[in-house]
């Protein structure tokens, strides 16, 4: 008991050491540069202006070098025949860097999510699974036991709160507006970590490209997923159904002759 109390307090003690320290550097670094910048500054009285280099303010990520100069800071995810294409202006030129990291990040979750949804639709109305659930992917969540939709609920919340501590800058409650929305500088947005299959490409240019078609099947899935869920919103039908019911209709059949009467079917 005595040690781990002892552990606890180490440890706290080293979480706070870290802070006076950054502290330290950061006057100690202000100094310098100050320091630098006058000596700098006579020097250039004196000698003629030496060829200064402009750094990249943000290292690569996943080979990615933000560039304002162009459309949504060089992100891949433009494709022919459209090009890029932002009609609303998402990442038209002044929104900042963090703001287009934060768009990309949803426009890729959300597709991500939306893909599989896409597959979900259709697994979840073949399969019936373990809960009996059944009829259009619309109206199974409902279904749902109350301690399955607990952990599911309980499952997504988790995996949202790891995406936060991975992409997003810790809260300063202090002053808190400098925080709000922040993004990481070195996130790569949609780059969890999460690759299984190990995936993804460790060159550049084939991480784009890779980047690209996950972003455009994300695209297509949300277009898809969307289309899904209204037609079942409008006819309370699985998809297959609806392909059933039209079929019939086409071919001359009366899609409702095997409904009995009083009965929605
Ligand atoms: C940013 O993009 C422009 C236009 O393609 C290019 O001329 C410039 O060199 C790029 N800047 C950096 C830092 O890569």
């Amino acid at each position: 008991m005595k040690l781990a109390i002892i552990a606890t307090l180490v440890g706290s003690a080293a979480a706070f050491a870290p802070s006076g320290n950054t502290v330290r550097m950061q006057s100690s670094i202000r100094s310098t540069t100050e320091d630098e910048v006058t000596e700098v500054a006579a020097e250039a009285a004196a000698a003629p202006l030496p060829d200064i280099v402009p750094e990249p303010v943000v290292a690569p990520i996943n080979g990615w070098v933000p560039n304002e100069s162009l459309p949504c800071y060089g992100l891949p995810g433009a494709l022919a025949p459209t090009g890029f294409f932002d009609p609303l202006g998402f990442a038209q030129s002044g929104i900042t860097l963090n703001d287009v990291k934060r768009n990309r990040e949803a426009e890729v979750m959300h597709g991500r999510v939306a893909m599989l949804a896409t597959v979900g639709y259709f697994a979840g109305e073949a399969i019936s699974g373990p809960f009996n659930i059944h009829g259009p992917a619309n109206d199974q969540l409902q279904q749902m036991p109350a301690p399955a939709f607990a952990f599911l609920t309980l499952s997504i919340a988790a995996a949202e709160l790891r995406r936060a501590t991975i992409g997003w800058v810790e809260p300063d409650f202090g002053d808190w507006t400098k925080t709000l929305w922040a993004i990481r500088d070195n996130y790569y947005p949609g780059d969890i970590g999460f690759d299984p299959l190990g995936l993804k490409p460790t060159n550049a240019k084939d991480f784009a490209n890779m980047q690209t078609k996950e972003i455009q099947n994300g695209r297509l899935a949300m277009l898809g997923w969307a289309g899904m869920c209204s037609q079942e919103l409008v006819n309370h039908r699985t998809i297959l159904g609806t392909i059933d019911f039209y079929n019939k209709i086409y071919s001359g059949v009366n899609p409702y002759e095997s409904c009995v009467d009083g009965v929605v079917c």
